[in-house]
């Protein structure tokens, strides 16, 4: 028998307040042609301070549950992937289960940046197969407002909050053909310097602010991006022709495209939020994943590609058929 992590259910959830480029644009000089130009980025959605990265994973994890049909008791695993977390500790993740109010589980965050939702998502899977985990909870939840410069207009209109969860659970079958077939992961730290915050407890005392060297970060992107979805392709013994969905780390739209071309995917394929959403780090391709099965694109047995990258540099992908 193979044992495998299949998907339950998803579930995401959205700050009560979205911000246009237009109203951006009246607090940063910047434009509403710029931005779309630049990045595909129309809108996102802006945390206030009743909203934090637990209360928002919280709301998507119930959501996920609901999908699931999964009782929070049922739960012997939660991972949360977050560079925003609530404090710098308590993992927020034992926030979410505290509200959830599961008494005993496994529960950590990973601070993976952008990629820390596939992090999550192959620690869980890998948890799930040793048996050491029977059904998980997987979140990305982001308050990347909370750590902008709104002074830098070169980073702080890419950016949004909101969070995004799936539910795993294990299933033994003859053919292994459901579920996570493949996960890879990467980091390369020689790079950490072109995408980091500029503070943290360690050094500054300070939370810190967002910088980034976008252009380089974009060179780097789309060719680390291409070869991980070849890595995960071929540990299955896929093709990329047989790829019904690639749910990708929404960044900027001119990554996307850059990415599906070079692997010959066809664009109508790829599953786009950013237009709403702007770049949620660690929320973006649960949250992605979970437009895309509410409004039924996502179907059972489609054979899905998540991919992200992000600060450190860290990336990865995970193919799962559902
Ligand atoms: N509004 C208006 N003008 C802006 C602007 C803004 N928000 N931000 C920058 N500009 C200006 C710059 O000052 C520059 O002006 P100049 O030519 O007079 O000096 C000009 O626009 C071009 O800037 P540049 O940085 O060269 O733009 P770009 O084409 O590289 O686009 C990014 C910038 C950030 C959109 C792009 O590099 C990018 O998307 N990078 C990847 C970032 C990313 O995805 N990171 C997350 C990975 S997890």
């Amino acid at each position: 028998m193979i044992r495998r992590s299949v998907l339950l259910g998803t579930g995401s959830a959205l700050p009560a307040k979205s911000v246009s480029n237009a109203e951006l644009a009246e607090r940063v000089d910047t434009s509403d042609e710029w931005i779309r130009e630049r990045t595909g980025i129309a809108n996102r959605y802006i945390a206030d301070e009743s909203e934090t990265t637990s209360s928002l994973g919280t709301a998507a994890a119930r959501a996920a549950l609901d999908a699931a049909g999964v009782q929070p008791q049922a739960i012997d695993l939660i991972i949360l992937a977050t560079a925003t977390p609530d404090q710098t500790f308590p993992a927020s993740a034992t926030k979410v289960q505290a509200a959830l109010g599961i008494n005993d589980c496994v529960a950590f965050d990973v601070a993976a940046v952008c990629s820390g939702f596939l992090y999550a998502v192959s620690v869980a899977d890998s948890m799930i197969r040793s048996g050491a985990a029977n059904t998980a909870l997987v979140i990305g939840s982001e308050t990347f407002s909370r750590i902008l410069d709104w002074e830098d207009r070169t980073t702080c209109v890419l950016f949004g909050d909101g969070a995004g969860a799936v539910v795993l659970g294990a299933e033994e079958s003859k053919d292994g053909a459901r579920g996570i077939l493949a996960t890879k992961l990467h980091a390369d730290g020689r790079h950490n310097q072109l995408l980091y915050v500029d503070g943290g407890p360690s050094t500054t005392g300070t939370v810190g602010k967002l910088r980034m060297k976008g252009q380089e970060v974009f060179r780097h992107a789309v060719t680390n991006l291409a070869a991980v979805l070849r890595e995960v392709l071929d540990m299955a013994g896929e093709s990329a022709d047989n790829i019904d969905w690639v749910v990708p780390h929404q960044a900027n739209a001119r990554i996307l495209d850059a990415t599906a071309r070079k692997l010959g995917l066809a664009p109508e394929k790829v599953i786009v939020t950013v237009d709403q959403h702007a770049n949620t780090s660690a929320a973006s391709v649960p949250l992605a994943l979970d437009v895309a099965v509410r409004d039924g694109r996502i179907k059972p047995g489609d054979l899905v590609v998540m991919e992200a990258m992000g600060g450190g540099f860290t990336w990865g992908a995970c193919l799962i058929r559902l």
